[in-house]
């Protein structure tokens, strides 16, 4: 699904540049769980950004499903991100004046899909998020997990092949942050391939794969047993 060649990012340009990225090889089967850890600073953004089309290398090649996309103009990144990646940010990033599944459908709206299709689609995402009866509610009307849910069936609706979530619990408390991981792991039992920045062991413990990096760098790479957490027992509505 993923493949990166000898990936650099320096940011800035003539003698006040900074390597934040460096000789990154990395690949990501379809399917995968990937945590993608480090201190702050080491570059986890920097990597999403670039996994994500929404930033491009200063070096290097990436090929995502096959297609080299480290040379692409704005709009062909674009197009690629509207098709193929789905985002999930630590601060939801919802629009405030719309409701949940206006929020959900905006995606939908640069696919050209007709407003009709698009509230039902939204709807239905919602409903899959366990939002149905909140379809009508505003961010500020909505907790903390749920926001992170909407957020989530906005990522969805476009049915990408690749979820990127940069942070994703960091704003949540631990039992909302094990609800949201729970969702995580059963969208990836789903077929969904997902990479999270986390710099949080126990979020990291709960995928099947660890990349760690440290000044830019990949400096850890291994797969493993996902520890579950069970959220706890509350209501969740
Ligand atoms: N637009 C930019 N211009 C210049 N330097 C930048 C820019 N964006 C990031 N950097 C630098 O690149 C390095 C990596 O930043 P990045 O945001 O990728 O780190 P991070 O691992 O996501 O950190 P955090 O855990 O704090 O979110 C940092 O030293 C940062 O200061
Ligand atoms: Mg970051």
């Amino acid at each position: 699904m993923i493949r990166l060649s000898h990936i650099g990012k320096t940011y800035g340009a003539g003698a006040d540049t900074f390597n934040a990225l460096a000789d990154i090889d990395l690949t990501v089967a379809r399917n995968e769980f990937v945590a993608l850890t480090g201190a702050s600073g080491s570059g986890k953004s920097t990597l999403m950004n670039l996994l994500g089309c929404l930033d491009t290398p200063t070096t290097g090649e990436y090929w995502l499903d096959g297609e080299a996309v480290a040379g692409l103009d704005e709009d062909e990144l674009a197009r690629v991100r509207n098709r193929k990646i789905g985002f999930v940010f630590q601060n939801f990033h919802l629009l405030p004046r719309m409701n949940a599944w206006a929020n959900v459908a905006q995606p939908l709206i640069y696919r050209g899909v007709a407003p009709a299709e698009r509230r039902e689609r939204a709807q239905r995402a919602l409903q899959r998020m366990g939002l149905g009866h909140r379809l009508e509610h505003r961010p500020n009307e909505l907790s903390g997990g749920q926001r992170q849910r909407v957020a989530i069936a906005r990522a969805l609706v476009g049915e990408p092949e690749l979820l990127l979530a940069d942070e994703p619990t960091g704003n949540l408390d631990s039992s909302t942050a094990a609800e949201i991981m729970a969702l995580l792991a059963q969208l990836h039992a789903e077929g969904l391939t997902l990479i999270v920045v986390t710099h949080e062991p126990d979020i990291a413990a709960q995928c099947h794969r660890v990349v760690r990096l440290h000044d830019g760098r990949i400096v850890d790479d291994r797969r493993q047993r996902p520890q579950r957490q069970a959220p706890a027992a509350r209501a969740t509505a």
